[in-house]
């Protein structure tokens, strides 16, 4: 057995920078090595090889690993080829694997027979004359042959002793034990799933380590609809998401990952171009299956449904993941419209519907705080206090301590806005509407502070100046652009995200002089922004800022509710974008101070994120242009 130390002895007999040496031309830099990247065409060097940490790291294009990797992803060699040579070199014998982990394996491989063996059993019965009902039943499912297929969909045949008979090759021991038959003292044993119409469990690798059968009619009101295999060697319910290994690789390609109730689910988001989807088997989320997720995407979208039994689904799921919430990682959380799930959503309103319900996902501290505020009704100080407690208990639970002080704030600071609105609002300051704007005092210059457009005292042509070069650096660009021109165009909309532009550092000032506007005036109008706009020597967004990117609010034609929506999305990027690049910048430079795995292993994830954001805004740009 290669065991965690042994590795870490053979890592550390081995000098990498000799290693990576004979193929690559390496140059001393401090103590580091540098050169130019074996891995990817460059001409200045962003390879470095650090002899001490046993790494070598590509800055241009990710490459990162150890010895071993070296020789794998490098050398082409297989993990023990690779390991085997390495050995050779540094003098030291791979151990011999341990007996009773090669027993154990042995078995595992005889269960993985037997599954494999039922599986192809199931399959053929489907076809088989005797596979009517289930054939009938299937169709009216309405998926197609080539989803059919792929999710393996079989029969077990009604009978107690139908399986017994046709996989008669294995010992009913065995076969027991794989969970396909039943031992009840005295008894003789029984197949476990008779007339089901069968779907296989898949390990991560696509092996068969369980199955899930459901019923064919609704009149058999005692029996459960869906019945599963019981945990086996092979399956650990808690540790399994069904699909798993179908939607990582989807996953891989869009960077997301969906989370539905029900097999049928999957199945139909699969047969709609949904791939990277999957589901807990007939329980709620567990900490494994929420850290399974993460391992592939930093936020997992979680779909429930809109009923109260979906949303207390919810709220189990954000309770069980807040003590593993951990820096960038968490859940979005879809509900769907009441008494559909994804499989009907997608039946009767289309593949788009759903997307646009999955675009629609809401964060973590968003869904755990509409439903804290939502339980119970606020009328005195004794149901503000049990809000407020109910808060900072689910704060209490969060396990990372930056996570948690920044749950504790935000909580915070919805409850008191929540609970003790101010009567004046900022945004109804001075009431009527002849208080209306007027160029020429101080608008437009100022800062955010504590969240709030604080407006510069004094106006001199020089501030103005100073402004108007900001304005046109490197603040300014077609996201924000397109979203200044939209809510130009949309001027009751510019209160609803009032609050989170104020707290969106770095943005174009000219998102200021709107936030400013939308302070002192009541109804605002297109025709009134744009005047402010450009009498403050700023212009208004035209095309050649944001071309590119043709959302849906910029549309002559869209609707203003669809315009809303659209608009709430594009600012939703916005003012994720300096978060997610501040991020990725501390990563990065903890990752060059380190040189960690799990610092790399941070900047990969953020790096990942920021694609998927950067794919996230054109799939929108070109999305809502499509379908204009
Ligand atoms: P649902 O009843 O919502 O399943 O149960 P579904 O996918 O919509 O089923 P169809 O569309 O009627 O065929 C969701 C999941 O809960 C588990 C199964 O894993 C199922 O996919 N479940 C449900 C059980 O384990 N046993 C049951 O009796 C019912
Ligand atoms: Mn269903």
């Amino acid at each position: 057995m290669l065991t965690p130390q042994w590795l870490d002895q053979l890592r550390s007999r081995t000098t990498l920078s000799a290693l990576i040496g004979r193929s690559t031309r390496l140059q001393k830099a401090g103590r580091e090595f540098k050169a130019c990247c074996p891995f990817h065409n460059e001409k200045s060097p962003s390879f470095t090889v650090n002899d001490e940490k046993g790494f070598y790291h590509c800055f241009g294009c990710g490459a990162h690993g150890d010895a071993i990797r070296w020789m794998t992803d490098h050398q082409g060699l297989s993990f023990m080829d690779a390991v085997k040579e390495l050995a050779a070199e540094a003098g030291m014998d791979v151990p011999a694997p341990d007996p009773r982990a090669a027993k154990a394996a042995e078995k595992r491989d005889t269960l993985h027979d037997v599954m494999a063996a039922a599986q192809g059993w199931f399959v053929q019965n489907l076809s088989a004359p005797g596979g009517e009902s289930a054939r009938a039943y299937l169709a009216t499912r309405g998926f197609d042959a080539h989803t059919l297929q792929r999710f393996g969909f079989g029969y077990a045949p009604e009978g107690r002793q139908a399986m017994k008979e046709a996989l008669g090759k294995f010992p009913e021991a065995m076969l027991i034990e794989a969970g396909l038959r039943i031992e009840v003292e005295n008894r003789d044993p029984y197949d476990r799933f008779r007339g089901r119409l069968m779907l296989p469990i898949e390990d991560a690798r696509g092996r068969v380590i369980a199955f899930g059968g459901r019923i064919l009619s609704k009149e058999k009101t005692d029996a459960p609809k869906y019945l599963n295999s019981p945990d086996t060697p092979l399956f650990d319910k808690g540790r399994t998401l069904y699909n798993l290994h179908r939607a990582a690789p989807a996953a891989r390609q869009s960077g997301r990952m969906v989370v539905v109730e029900g097999y049928m689910d999957v199945v139909a988001m699969a047969a709609a171009g949904i791939g990277e989807c999957v589901a807990p088997l007939g329980t709620a989320l567990t900490e494994q299956q929420i850290e399974m997720l993460w391992r592939h995407v930093e936020m997992p979208i979680l779909c429930f449904d809109g009923d109260t039994a979906g949303q207390r689904a919810a709220m189990r799921a954000v309770t069980r993941a807040l003590p593993l919430l951990r820096p960038a990682h968490s859940l979005r959380i879809v509900r769907l419209p009441e008494g559909l799930d994804p499989d009907d959503l997608i039946k009767q309103r289309g593949a788009r519907a759903m997307e646009e319900v999955l675009g629609a996902a809401k964060s973590l501290i968003e869904v755990l705080w509409e439903a804290e505020r939502d339980a119970q009704p606020l009328y005195t100080p004794e149901d503000k206090a049990g809000l407020k407690a109910r808060l900072m208990a689910h704060v209490d639970s969060i396990q990372h301590p930056d996570i948690a002080s920044l749950y504790r704030r935000e909580l915070q600071d919805r409850y008191s806005e929540f609970a003790f609105p101010k009567r004046e609002s900022r945004w109804q300051q001075g009431g009527g509407g002849g208080n209306a704007f007027r160029p020429g005092q101080q608008r437009g210059r100022g800062s955010f502070q504590n969240g709030r457009w604080q407006p510069q005292p004094e106006s001199t042509p020089e501030s103005l100046e100073r402004l108007r070069r900001a304005a046109a650096g490197g603040a300014r660009d077609a996201l924000s652009a397109a979203v200044l021109a939209g809510l130009v165009r949309w001027p009751g909309q510019v209160r609803r995200h009032a609050e989170a532009l104020a707290r969106t550092p770095g943005l174009d000032p000219r998102f200021g002089l709107l936030l400013d506007c939308c302070q002192t005036n009541e109804a605002l109008e297109t025709s009134h922004l744009a005047t402010i706009l450009v009498e403050n020597g700023l212009e208004i967004p035209g095309t050649a800022e944001y071309s590119g990117l043709r959302f849906g609010f910029l549309n002559p034609d869209i609707g203003a509710d669809q315009a809303a929506e659209d608009l709430a999305q594009a600012v939703d990027l916005l003012v994720e974008r300096p978060v997610l690049d501040a991020a990725l910048a501390r990563a990065t430079a903890r990752f060059e101070s380190e040189l960690s795995e799990e610092a790399f292993a941070d900047q990969q994830r953020l790096l990942k994120r920021k694609l998927e954001f950067d794919s996230r805004l054109r799939q929108m740009a070109t999305r809502q242009a499509a379908s204009s």
